[in-house]
This record gives structure tokens, C-alpha cells and sequence, in this order.
């Protein structure tokens, strides 16, 4: 087999979702389980959280997923529908919708279900992604209250820079509370950055994410500075020592020139399984338990790693990729990009073991 394994810690998941609900106090937790539980397994993750009161994703197929591991939670449809055609399994299903365009009001007026549908409607509060602009949504909350087979009605909207320090979330929060000033409808507004940083944006239904995986939202801090446990520990091998000499290029480009003899130990983990292509040399990586560093151009199977103060390495070494003692916050940093990116990235071909 090859010595590849993205370790999914559940436990590490239930920790991190009582770490939210500790912060969401009274308000309830929708757990967002999108891009399959955030690349941890969407059922796996499913059964994990089933303490969460609610599961926020994008699609029907997901919803089924999580509703064939007997789970009868609220299921929230980030995207709403794609097609009226979806309605009436919207409501068999009994998944809730975000509304966010005028059309999709429409259509949940002209559909015949034999269900009531509970909707998420959608403002745009200064992400200018998905929603309506404030006089649009109030008409189309009048429009969706006068439909009887619409059920209860949570305001919703999108952060777009919760997780920086000198913006947060003041702006689109004001935009908010002005639109929902005397309305009497739960609210759902905060994604992982806001929870952890913003009580007074915490509503009625937080929708963390990243936070539930262990990682953390902001630059320059990792999920264990928040005090939260990494979930997916992607843990490899070493395959093959290799002796390069002072002067020597390593691997495709010879992007790394050997800056002396040294030791250099080849691990089973390339840029198809998920690790970034764009780290560069200097990424932080653990061979026999101790810290080490990535070297040259990831290939498509292998990677590169430095055994010069690792003088116990031997073919078939433990590797730690991500996960333990290797943030992925701080790969994914080394590769120019964000712990989101790395984790529902992990290429369906790397075995998954649960612990
Ligand atoms: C609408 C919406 N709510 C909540 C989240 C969760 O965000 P985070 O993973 O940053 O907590 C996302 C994630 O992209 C989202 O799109």
C-alpha cells in the first residue's frame, strides 16, 4: 500500500464544535459541512457533529448524504436552488433554502409542495456575492410571508472580512441591522472569524466552518492558538534516502541546488494528492517526529524533504505532511494560499483512516 493517509481525528472535530457552541452561547450552531465536510468526508463528518443543531451545504446530493446517516437536523442550502425543479425535494427532504434572487421568490410562489419550506433570505450587506440589496429583500419578505406554504423565515448574510482586524465585520453589520431594524425574524450572520472575534455578531444561528476543522481564519495565528484541535493529519513515509552533493539540483527544474552534501529523504506525496504545488522550500514538514523543511518543486507523486539534522531518517521514516506539530495554516501560508484551500483539496485517492 502506498504510505499515504489523511488521518481524520472525530474527536478533534467534537472538541472544536463545543469550542463553538462555548462561544455561540445561546445562539445555535449550523455546522457548515460544505466541498465534503471541508475535505474530511461529508458523512464522516456528519456523524461527528451530530451535536450541532443544524448542517449548512450546497447541494441536494450532499443534503442526502447527511440525511442517509439518519440525521434529521436543519439542512441549509448555501446556494439555494440551482432549479425550480428542486423544490419539491427542498421540501420533501426538508432542507432550507437560501433565497437570494427574486426569481427564486417566484418560484417558491408558483410551486405546489406538500411540505411547508423554511427559507433563509439573503441580504447583501456589502459582500456583493450572493443576496438582495435591502429594498428588494424587504419586498421580497413581504412576499415570501404571504405564501403559505413558506415556514419560518431566518435572515441571512455573508461576511467579506471577518477574519481582518482593522475591518471586521462593523460595516456590513450597521448595513444589516439598518435593513432588519423592526423585523422579527431570526438572524444568521457569522462564519468562524466572526464568532471568534465579534460576540455582538453572533445572531441566532452561527455558521462556523474552518474553525470546526481545526484552522484558523486569520493570517499569522493557527488554530491551536484559538485554542482548537487540527482534524485532518495527512501522514506519509519516506520511500527513498538520497546523498546529493554541494552544487547538486534536486528533482524537476532543479529548483534546489544542495547548498552542501547532504541527506535528502523522498516522501510519497506529491501535488495529486492535494499537498500545493506552490510550496516552496522552507515548508514546514516532520520526519521522525522532528520539524524539518520541504525542498525543490513538488512533483505530481513525491516531495522533497531535508534530513540533514535528522540523522535517524531511514526509508519508511513517518512523515507528517500537515496536522500535528504542522499546521496547515502554515503550509498553506508557505504556498501562498489558505488552510481552506488545502484541506478540500485532498485528492479523493489518499486513503482515509478515522481515529
Ligand atoms: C455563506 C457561508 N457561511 C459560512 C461559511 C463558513 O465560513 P468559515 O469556514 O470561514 O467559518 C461559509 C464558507 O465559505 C459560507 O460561504
Amino acid at each position: 500500500m502506498r504510505p499515504l493517509v489523511a488521518r481524520i481525528d472525530t474527536a478533534a472535530l467534537s472538541h472544536n464544535l463545543m469550542a463553538a457552541k462555548r462561544l455561540a452561547g445561546k445562539a445555535r450552531v449550523l455546522a457548515v459541512v460544505k466541498a465534503n465536510g471541508y475535505g474530511h468526508g461529508l458523512a464522516r463528518v456528519g456523524r461527528a457533529l451530530r451535536a450541532a443543531d443544524g448542517f449548512a451545504v450546497l447541494t441536494l446530493d450532499e443534503a442526502a448524504t447527511l440525511r442517509a446517516q439518519g440525521l434529521s437536523h436543519p439542512i441549509v442550502l448555501l446556494e439555494g436552488f440551482f432549479h425550480p425543479d428542486e423544490i419539491a425535494e427542498i421540501a420533501r427532504r426538508r432542507l432550507q433554502p437560501v433565497i437570494h434572487r427574486e426569481d427564486q421568490v417566484d418560484a417558491l410562489a408558483r410551486a405546489r409542495v406538500e411540505h411547508k419550506i423554511d427559507v433563509f433570505l439573503k441580504l447583501d450587506t456589502g459582500m456583493h456575492r450572493l443576496g438582495l440589496a435591502k429594498k428588494p429583500w424587504l419586498a421580497a419578505l413581504e412576499r415570501l410571508k404571504s405564501l403559505p406554504h413558506i415556514g419560518t423565515i431566518t435572515l441571512i448574510s455573508h461576511f467579506a472580512r471577518a477574519d481582518e482586524p482593522e475591518i471586521g465585520v462593523e460595516h456590513q453589520l450597521a448595513v444589516f441591522r439598518d435593513a432588519a431594524q423592526g423585523l422579527n425574524h431570526p438572524a444568521s450572520l457569522a462564519n468562524s472569524a466572526a464568532l471568534l472575534r465579534y460576540p455582538e455578531a453572533i445572531a441566532d444561528w452561527a455558521r462556523p466552518g474552518i474553525m470546526l476543522y481545526g484552522a484558523s481564519p486569520f493570517a499569522g495565528q493557527t488554530g491551536a492558538d484559538l485554542g482548537l484541535l487540527p482534524t485532518m493529519h495527512l501522514e506519509g513515509r519516506l520511500i527513498a534516502v538520497q546523498f546529493v552533493r554541494k552544487g547538486e539540483g534536486l528533482g524537476y527544474g532543479h529548483l534546489y541546488m544542495a547548498e552542501r552534501d547532504m541527506r535528502v529523504g523522498v516522501v510519497a506525496c506529491g501535488y495529486a494528492d492535494g499537498y500545493p504545488r506552490h510550496a516552496v522550500t522552507g515548508t514546514p514538514v516532520m520526519v521522525e517526529g522532528r520539524l524539518t523543511r520541504t525542498l525543490g518543486r513538488v512533483s505530481m507523486d513525491m516531495l522533497f524533504v531535508d534530513l540533514t539534522d535528522i540523522g535517524n531518517a531511514h526509508v519508511g521514516s513517518p512523515v507528517t505532511l500537515w496536522g500535528d506539530g504542522v499546521p496547515v495554516e502554515t503550509v498553506a501560508a508557505a504556498a501562498g494560499t489558505i488552510a481552506y484551500e488545502l484541506l478540500t483539496a485532498l485528492a479523493p485517492r489518499v486513503r482515509i483512516e478515522e481515529t
